[in-house]
């Protein structure tokens, strides 16, 4: 069933887990995520990116993944994930979202502020609630590119006057986190996770998570993650999967029999976060 983040996300917070929030850019990703999150009893967020939306239709894209949410025998909403304007948060609300997400963080701290506060102001209005960021997650995600040199971490206080200054639902932190793989092995900063926790009561969200070994994931979700986002474990179990199958079976020309055991894969993959998480069996 199609629902709005913000009830997923209290019930991980008041009960220790934390939800996965899995890209999507087409039919087969979104139905290796449905199948997974009903596969584990497990609520989810499908997010979909303003590259997604370019690549696969603006409406089309949102279509399949609403459609797939009404018929899922498990809790669903449907996210924007790194929104990178207003006009596209509006575009979104328009074609059905219900969970946005306000990207602003590459702005100085009061115009962050100014533009989630406008957003805030719209999507409250229709029952939607809004994910921010303060502090810059590094690495590669769509349009979001952030170097090692201009990531930053999100400073506790700040964190406390930006949930207090711009009134959102859901706090995306950078404590050591980037997107894409990361180069080396990712080490987080869990004592500044614990700072940022107690001063701040929204639930928090983790982007970068493909490739955080498990036991951080944990810890994580100990210390407040109640979001984790996965994207590049997705797309990396798809194409690998299909670039095997090609070169094992390079006259076949059927589609399904290419992609169906790439949905597998990522099927796979999305079940063993959903178990890290301990978001099974909470749908
Ligand atoms: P990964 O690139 O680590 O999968 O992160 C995805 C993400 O955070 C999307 O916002």
């Amino acid at each position: 069933m199609l629902v709005t983040s913000k009830e997923l996300l209290l019930d991980a917070q008041k009960n220790g887990y934390a939800v996965g929030a899995f890209n999507t850019n087409n039919l087969e990703i979104t139905q290796a995520i449905i199948r997974a999150a009903e596969a584990k009893r497990a609520p989810v967020l499908v997010q979909i990116s303003a590259g997604a939306l370019k690549y696969a239709g603006a409406e089309f894209l949102p279509m399949i993944v609403a459609k797939a949410a009404q018929l899922a025998s498990v809790p669903v909403a449907i996210h924007l994930d790194h929104g990178p304007s207003f006009e596209s948060v509006l575009q979104c609300l328009r074609v059905g979202f219900t969970s946005i997400m306000r990207d602003a963080s590459k702005l100085p701290y009061e115009q962050n502020v100014a533009e989630v506060r406008k957003v805030v102001e719209v999507c409250h209005a229709l029952g939607i609630p809004v994910e921010a960021e303060i502090g810059k997650i590094g690495g590669a995600e769509e349009h979001v590119v952030v170097s090692d040199r201009e990531a930053t971490m999100s400073d506790p206080d700040e964190c406390a006057r930006f949930v207090e200054d711009a009134g959102f639902d859901f706090l995306a932190v950078a404590i050591g986190n980037a997107h894409g793989f990361y180069k080396g092995e990712p080490q987080l900063d869990f004592a500044r996770l614990e700072k940022i926790r107690s001063k701040v009561s929204v639930p928090l969200v983790l982007h970068g998570a493909s490739g955080i070994p498990d036991a951080q994931i944990t810890m994580a979700v100990e210390r407040g993650i109640c979001k984790i986002n996965i994207d590049t474990e997705i797309r990396n179990a798809f194409i690998r999967t299909i670039q095997k199958l090609v070169a094992e079976n390079p006259d076949q020309i059927d589609p399904r029999k290419i992609f169906g055991p790439g949905i597998e894969a990522m099927q796979a993959i999305v079940e063993q976060k959903i178990e890290i998480f301990k978001s099974a069996g909470r749908a």
